[in-house]
């Protein structure tokens, strides 16, 4: 502690983030302990070390605390005896207030934050509600409403935002700590304000329910954060904490808090690829030049003019290019409309930009990013002409999401510099980049590559050179089982439905209307090795659809039929198609169950993922699972389908596998790591054998 003009200075200091982790409130109890019995201090101010005030409790704690290994952490206590302080305390705050950040801010008597600070209770987002009383003060400093909006959503808010409800008392544009003190001093003499003797009006929180409902679809805690900001109309402080608590333990050892928190932990694991020593440093990128302006080079190019770094981008004909801009400027105007952009904004982003013929230029970039044609022999000849164009140390990637990155890579002189980046549709806003790594890549372009993902915002994950990579490889069991399961009587809308009920973003028939039943068509003829092993079943309806000229929601019709506003919905032609079908190869109709629908979909994509895991093509489990929140949209609040698993429990999964291969045949064989079944074991476990 030390002490400037009166006021002391208390700074806490636990890198990274400075979470509340065991040891942090306590410090604090003791450093206001002693600024109170210093008759030199009038005024205390509260700040963070380092790169932000404070992030919240320790996640870590509260994820040991969900498997009953730790008890969960109560910064009661502490938040007490702060706000119970008889010299005033001024929390000053840059970075984030986030979660148990911002109750330890809510419970000083005042809150300065620097311009560009975010304040925010993201609770929910981790599967729990605030647990240091953030429920019962955010309500009465900015009102029930807004706060119950908080701590459902989980979204922060900037300073600015949160000096206009009430919850900073000012926004300081200078040196924080200067500002800080001076405030301190300005309010040294008045008696501390407390939250906690102010009250919440009540509020109609209806249409937030309503909303929730919709927005966080199965999510526990959101609506029950907001049942407990309301009980702070009704209950005094303390109760309302009580209130508060309860809920929070409860939830705290639910599973969708161990989901939400995997998720979590594993966004930033999969960021720690093995084997890539931290002191590999990759090639900066300062500019990129991209190859094919279509619907992926477009995407790739937004991407970048999003986060400020140019772009040529460059295509066969000047109509493609001009196609591909006017995609790009209507992207673009669509997003001003949903207010989400300013018409400036574009102006900007579209002035990094530059559209050309040929490769001029080029020869300066630090990246190229490929978006071609899907063909090998289009994408090698293009390969061996950049090979001539670039410098020596530009990271050349290749977008393909089914050709060999190796084969690439060899048709030129420098494979080490090849990798792949996988850019997901629409890729301007899909997260996930499935990041390459071929036989040759070296370690800097690895690196590059995850750096890049990151500097666009995205999830970079390494997997291995193989068809489909990860993330495609896994959805064709998947894909493919709920075709079978229509042939066996279900519906399209009635598989689709059990999914979204599960709680994936979109059922399997309408993503591959979305994505087009030929482009499905086309693979499968052209991996024909792959998906067509003697003896083993084969969907039959997808490539019916197509012959009759049914590609999906491109050509209006496909699984289901669209009507103008793109709303799927069920059609009796595709029925009696599959009807016919199934009698003509003489599979027998019947009835089947949500339940059957759901665990033959996800059992299928779990095995799968469970082989390529055992062939390396993703090093861990988690990488798998962060693959498919990303850019599958499995339900976060699952954790993932490997994660999901270990829930369900290995064995029992296995035992289903097994009956399953009985009962079809042997694409149920059991994955080769049916042994962790055996040793009741997880795939958590797995990833901690290899760590
Ligand atoms: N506890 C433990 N570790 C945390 C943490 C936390 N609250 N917040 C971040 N970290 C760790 C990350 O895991 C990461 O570790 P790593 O370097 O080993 O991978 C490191 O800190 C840096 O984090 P990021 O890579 O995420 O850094 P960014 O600068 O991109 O983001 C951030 C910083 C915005 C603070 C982001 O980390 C974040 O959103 N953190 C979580 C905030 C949160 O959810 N707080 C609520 C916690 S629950 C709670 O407070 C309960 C209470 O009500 C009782
Ligand atoms: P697209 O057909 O929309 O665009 C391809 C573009 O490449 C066209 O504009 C074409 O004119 C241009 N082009 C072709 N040959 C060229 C050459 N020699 N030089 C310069 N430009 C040339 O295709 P899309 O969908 O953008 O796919 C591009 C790549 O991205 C493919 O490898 C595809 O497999 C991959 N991909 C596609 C995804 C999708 O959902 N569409 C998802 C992930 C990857």
């Amino acid at each position: 502690m030390a002490t400037r003009e009166g006021v002391a200075i208390i700074t806490i200091n636990n890198p990274p983030v400075n979470a509340l982790s065991h040891g942090v409130p306590e410090g604090l109890e003791t450093a206001i302990h002693a600024a109170n019995a210093d008759p030199g201090v009038h005024a205390i101010v509260v700040i963070g070390g380092g790169r932000t005030f404070v992030a919240g409790a320790d996640i870590n704690e509260l994820e040991k605390a969900a498997y009953g290994q730790a008890e969960l952490p109560d910064l009661h206590p502490a938040l007490n005896m702060i706000e119970a302080s008889p010299k005033p305390v001024v929390m000053a705050i840059h970075g984030t207030a986030l979660g148990g950040g911002l109750e330890l801010a809510m419970a000083g008597h005042y809150r300065v934050a620097a311009a560009g600070s975010q304040l925010g209770l993201p609770e929910t987002k981790l599967g729990i509600i605030p647990g240091a009383g953030g429920t019962q003060r955010l309500p009465r400093l900015v009102g029930t409403a807004k706060a119950a909006e908080m701590c459902a959503t989980g979204d922060p808010i900037p300073a600015r935002d949160a000096l206009a409800a009430g919850l900073v008392d000012r926004v300081i544009e200078g040196d924080l700590l200067t500002g800080a003190i001076a405030f301190a001093r300005e309010i040294q003499d008045r008696t501390p304000p407390r939250t906690r003797d102010r009250a919440a009006a009540p509020a109609n929180l209806d249409a937030l329910r309503e909303q929730i409902k919709k927005s966080r679809k199965h999510q526990h805690a959101p609506l029950v954060a907001i049942e407990a900001v309301e009980a702070a109309t009704a209950l005094d402080f303390d109760a309302g904490c009580r209130h508060e608590k309860e809920v929070f333990k409860k939830l705290g050892h639910g599973d969708q808090a161990k989901a939400l928190m995997h998720a979590f932990f594993g966004e930033r694991a999969v960021a720690k690829v093995p084997g890539l020593g931290k002191d590999v440093a990759p090639y900066p990128v300062t500019s990129v030049g991209i190859v094919g302006a279509g619907t992926m080079g477009g995407g790739i190019a937004m991407s970048f003019a999003n986060v400020g770094i140019p772009v040529r981008i460059t295509d066969s004909s000047q109509e493609a290019l001009d196609r591909g801009m006017g995609v790009i400027r209507k992207n673009y105007e669509a997003s001003i409309k949903r207010g989400r952009l300013t018409p400036e904004a574009m102006e900007q982003r579209l002035a990094l930009i530059t559209p050309q013929l040929g490769m001029a230029g080029f020869e300066q970039v630090d990246l190229i990013v490929e978006a071609v044609f899907e063909s090998l022999a289009l994408k090698k000849e293009l390969f061996a002409a950049l090979d001539q164009v670039a410098k020596p140390d530009c990271v050349l990637a290749t977008n393909t999401s089914t050709l060999d990155v190796d084969a690439i890579a060899r048709s030129t002189s420098r494979p080490q510099m090849v990798v792949g980046l996988h850019f997901f549709s629409p890729a301007n806003v899909m997260r996930l980049v499935e990041v390459v790594r071929g036989e040759a890549t070296d370690g800097r372009v690895l690196a590059t590559a995850m750096a890049v993902a990151k500097a666009l915002k995205k999830v970079g994950v390494v997997v291995r050179n193989g068809f489909g990579f990860v993330g495609n490889r896994m959805m064709f069991p998947y894909m493919f089982e709920a075709q079978f399961l229509v042939e066996e009587g279900s519906t399209p809308a009635e598989v689709d439905a059990a999914l979204t009920d599960f709680g994936m973003a979109m059922g399997i028939f309408g993503v591959d209307d979305m994505a087009g039943i030929d482009v499905m068509w086309r693979v499968k003829r052209e991996f024909a090795d792959i998906f067509e092993k003697p003896g083993e079943r084969r969907p039959l309806v997808a490539d019916r659809l197509c012959a009759m000229g049914r590609m999906g929601q491109k050509t209006g019709a496909g699984w289901y039929r669209y009507d103008e506003s793109r709303k799927p919905l069920p059609d009796p032609i595709v029925l009696e198609l599959i009807r016919k079908t199934a009698a003509e190869a003489g599979i027998e109709q019947r009835e089947i169950s949500k339940e059957e629908i759901v665990e033959r979909c996800v059992y299928a994509l779990i095995n799968e993922g469970a082989r390529v895991l055992e062939e390396g093509r993703a090093a861990r489990a988690v990488d798998i699972d962060i693959v498919y929140l990303t850019g599958y949209g499995f339900p976060a609040w699952r954790g993932g389908p490997m994660f999901h698993a270990g829930l369900v429990g290995l064995d029992k999964i296995h035992a289903r596998i097994c009956e399953f291969e009985r009962r079809h045949g042997p694409r149920w064989k059991p994955a080769p790591l049916a042994r962790l079944a055996a040793e009741k074991k997880t795939f958590a476990d797995y990833d901690a054998e290899r760590a």
